[in-house]
């Protein structure tokens, strides 16, 4: 039998396999709005490659200088840094019961050098038109304290520009300019849609339709869940 890479994450006998998910779809589709609920529902951590890398770009380390080059223009940041960053997240005790993978893997050698360290569950993916994307990311507004995502129109903080739990004002991601969310967009496209269809072929994908309210696609995650 072919040893475990040394740095596989171990799985217990009674660890329920459907801990290990995947959430796949466009910018804007709701993926972190989704993965947040789920993992306190769940008590499983929410793993975002994106808010992962815009920490370490915010701390200014050199990883986070280098990254945050290609988030500001919607490209992709290169696999090898982008897998070092996760290797280590999913490394830490609390990962070790199962997670929740938003924006990662997002190609299809990503989701190769996932493979070799720990195995897939469930892929979802949120499904739903791009003409709802631009608008809802040109209307996303962030707390760059504790991370809650707002919606000027959706879901609108209580006191206009200030987080509701913090009061800290509120932040526009720097990808969320009309120029990178098209190449984000021709990104999704060119790259992640493949890894979709590489998923369908395992079996794996249950699709949540993603327009409709927090809460009707909030039901339907967790309808697709077995
Ligand atoms: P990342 O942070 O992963 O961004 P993304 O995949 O583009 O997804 P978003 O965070 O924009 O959208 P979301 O689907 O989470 O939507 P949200 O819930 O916020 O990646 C950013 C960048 O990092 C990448 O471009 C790349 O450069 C780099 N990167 C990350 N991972 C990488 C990787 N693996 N490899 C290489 N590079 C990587 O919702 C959006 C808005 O809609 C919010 O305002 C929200 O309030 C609202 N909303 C949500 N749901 C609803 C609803 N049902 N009804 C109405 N409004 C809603």
């Amino acid at each position: 039998m072919t040893p475990a890479p040394a740095n596989a994450i171990q799985s217990s006998p009674s660890l329920p396999l459907m801990h290990r998910i995947v959430l796949l779809g466009p910018p804007g589709a709701g993926k972190g709005t989704q993965a947040k609920r789920l993992a306190k529902e769940l008590g499983i951590p929410h793993l975002s490659t994106g808010e992962l890398l815009r920490a370490a770009a915010s701390a200014g380390t050199a990883l986070g200088r280098e990254a945050d080059g290609y988030m500001r223009q919607g490209r992709l940041v290169p696999d090898a840094l982008v897998l070092g960053i996760l290797r280590e997240r999913l490394a830490a005790a609390d990962a070790h019961r199962g997670f929740i993978l938003d924006g990662y893997p997002r190609n299809v050698a990503q989701a190769q050098s996932l493979a070799e360290i720990t195995p897939v569950e469930q892929v979802l993916y949120f499904e739903i038109p791009e003409s709802v994307l631009v608008d809802r990311l040109s209307q996303r507004r962030n707390c760059p304290t504790c991370g809650t995502v707002y919606n000027l129109v959706t879901q609108p903080p209580r006191q206009s520009g200030r987080c509701d739990r913090d009061g800290t004002p509120l932040i526009q991601r720097t990808d969320d300019s009309e120029e990178a969310v098209r190449t984000r967009l021709a990104v999704y496209r060119e790259a992640t849609v493949p890894l979709l269809d590489l998923y369908r072929t395992q079996g794996l994908v249950r699709t949540v339709p993603a327009g409709g309210s927090v809460e009707e696609v909030d039901a339907r995650v967790r309808a697709a869940l077995h």
